[in-house]
């Protein structure tokens, strides 16, 4: 089992997620986070840290997000320390189809 970081996170990117995670398994990309699920270690520490609840335990529902959370942590760089939220990511909260309208696949820039 593992946490997975949803589309709530894409243009957002708060990372008040990253200072907590005992084994370091976020991933920046240009904006959204990803977990790798082969290093997440369950602990569920993340998941409170959020302030919008864009992470989740895996599960039947998420299982699309947890494909993107795979694929990606193996691409992009990792990040351990909090920094500042995306720009307008107060308009951004909450926000519906933000995967389809947003996600970009680039990299971010990590630690
Ligand atoms: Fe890291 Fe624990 Fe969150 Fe997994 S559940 S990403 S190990 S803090
Ligand atoms: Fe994203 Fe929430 Fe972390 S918005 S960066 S999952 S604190």
């Amino acid at each position: 089992m593992t946490y997975v970081v949803t589309e709530d996170c894409i243009m957002c990117k708060y990372s008040d997620c990253v200072e907590v995670c005992p084994v370091d398994c976020f991933y920046e990309g240009e904006n959204m986070l990803v977990i790798n699920p082969d290093e997440c270690i369950d602990c569920g520490v993340c998941e409170p840290e959020c302030p919008i609840e864009a992470i989740q335990p895996e599960s039947e529902e998420n299982i699309q997000w947890l494909e993107v959370n795979r694929e990606y942590s193996q691409q992009w760089p990792s990040i351990t320390q909090n920094k500042e939220a995306m720009e307008e990511a107060d308009e951004h909260k909450g926000e519906a189809n933000k995967y389809e309208k947003y996600f970009s696949e680039n990299p971010g820039k990590g630690d």
